[in-house]
């Protein structure tokens, strides 16, 4: 399928609710993603989700933020029109205005190596499912 490579200078951000509803989408989510910003807020954060990836990659990232921790992670995504990209992400847990939970997660690329890397990983996750 049809890969979509990000540039050095894509930033990739999103925010959640605390159960992973999509709050807020900046243009470049947006327009790697193939969405309007209409179509993502009020969706689940899984729309994006390619079937590549793999459950434990998403219970380690929820695991980790309801801890209150940072999560990093190579995640493949797909686009609205059945394709995919690669980024780096950073997801951050954060307090909101009215003291409940949300979650934001600032992605970049990564380098060739990694997807690589990450993609075989993925295969053997996937397999062990
Ligand atoms: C801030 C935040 C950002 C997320 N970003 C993505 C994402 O880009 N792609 C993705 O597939 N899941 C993302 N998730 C995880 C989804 O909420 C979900 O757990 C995952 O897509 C697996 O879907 P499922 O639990 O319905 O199987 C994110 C979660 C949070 C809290």
């Amino acid at each position: 399928m049809n890969e979509t490579i990000l540039d050095e200078y894509s930033f990739l951000v999103s925010e959640t609710d605390s159960k992973g509803i999509i709050n807020f989408a900046n243009d470049d989510f947006c327009k790697i993603a193939g969405y309007t910003i209409d179509e993502l807020v009020g969706q689940p954060h899984s729309m994006v989700r390619h079937r590549d990836m793999p459950k434990a990659a998403f219970k380690s990232l929820w695991d980790t933020v309801q801890r209150g921790e940072i999560w990093t992670g190579y995640v493949k995504n797909a686009t609205k029109s059945g394709g995919y990209y690669w980024v780096y992400a950073t997801v951050y847990p954060f307090e909101t205005c009215d003291g409940g939970k949300g979650y934001l997660s600032c992605r970049r690329k990564p380098s060739r190596a990694e997807i690589e890397e990450h993609e075989a990983l993925y295969k053997v996750w996937k397999l062990q499912e």
